[in-house]
């Protein structure tokens, strides 16, 4: 089937909507450097106009490869590897669709990769394995503005770093500390706390409108309580464990 790179003309004049070609993606990311960091389990990319995700999914192909080549005598090591590669993947896209179909190509490609590895080794495919990754994907993947930083409804854009406390190589069940930041503050190089979140409050459109500030005044008690995550096994990382501060 040949590749769509184009969904419309009204689409590339308003949004420059033009998805880059497979061979070409390849070709990009086969430069040395670059090569090497697709390589590297804990590179960090962002694609700040993710589209449907051509490079990210290009990425996440050669980590997962690189995971299933190191870790295949043991599933439960592929489990935890393989999900520590899919946290560092990072995308923006400013329209839902590509921005939805963005997290299923990365997602099916997980799935697909697991469903082999777990074929391999006569297990059975986890429940909270996919929900982890369904919940990292998700978490990473944002649908937003990458030049104002705010989601479409003005919101800030807020993304978790999820950062291995207990890495040794014989490590196989990864200990993942969650962490919230918005897109400002990661600019501004902001230093937090281990587990904080962002608060409701803090995720609220500064441009709130007289109804919006009256219902904050009601539920302020509520939402006023700090949650931070606490560290847990990266498979069960859907669960969103969280203590209050
Ligand atoms: C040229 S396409 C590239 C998509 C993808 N990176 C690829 O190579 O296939 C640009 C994408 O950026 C999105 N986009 C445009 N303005 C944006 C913005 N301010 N923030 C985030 N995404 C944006 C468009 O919707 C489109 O999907």
């Amino acid at each position: 089937m040949e590749e769509e790179i184009i969904k419309s003309k009204l689409r590339v004049q308003k949004h420059g909507e033009v998805f880059t070609p497979k061979k070409i993606v390849k070709k990009m990311l086969n430069i040395p450097e670059i090569k090497d960091a697709c390589e590297n389990l804990t590179t960090k990319f962002l694609e700040p106009s993710a589209g449907e995700g051509a490079f990210l999914v290009e990425i996440l192909d050669r980590k997962l490869k690189m995971v299933s080549e190191k870790y295949n005598n043991d599933l439960t090591s592929y489990e935890s590897y393989s999900l520590l590669a899919l946290t560092t993947l990072y995308g923006i896209e400013l329209l839902e669709d590509n921005a939805q179909t963005c997290v299923m190509n990365m997602f099916q490609l997980y799935y697909d990769n697991y469903k082999e590895q777990v074929q391999n080794h006569n297990g059975i495919v986890k429940k909270k394995v996919l929900d982890s990754a369904k919940e990292i994907i998700s978490s990473n993947i944002r649908q937003g503005n990458f030049l104002t930083r705010k989601a479409v409804d003005g919101k800030p854009l807020v993304f978790s770093e999820w950062y291995p406390v207990n890495m040794r190589k014989t490590t196989k069940n990864i200990k993942i500390q969650r962490t919230e930041y918005t897109l400002d503050e990661i600019y501004e190089s902001v230093e937090k706390e281990p587990g904080m979140t962002i608060s409701r409050d803090e995720r609220r459109d500064l441009q709130l409108d007289i109804f919006d500030i009256l219902e904050v005044e009601e539920i302020d008690d509520e939402v006023k309580k700090e949650m931070r995550y606490i560290p847990v096994n990266i498979i069960d990382v859907y669960k969103e464990e969280m203590e209050e501060v």
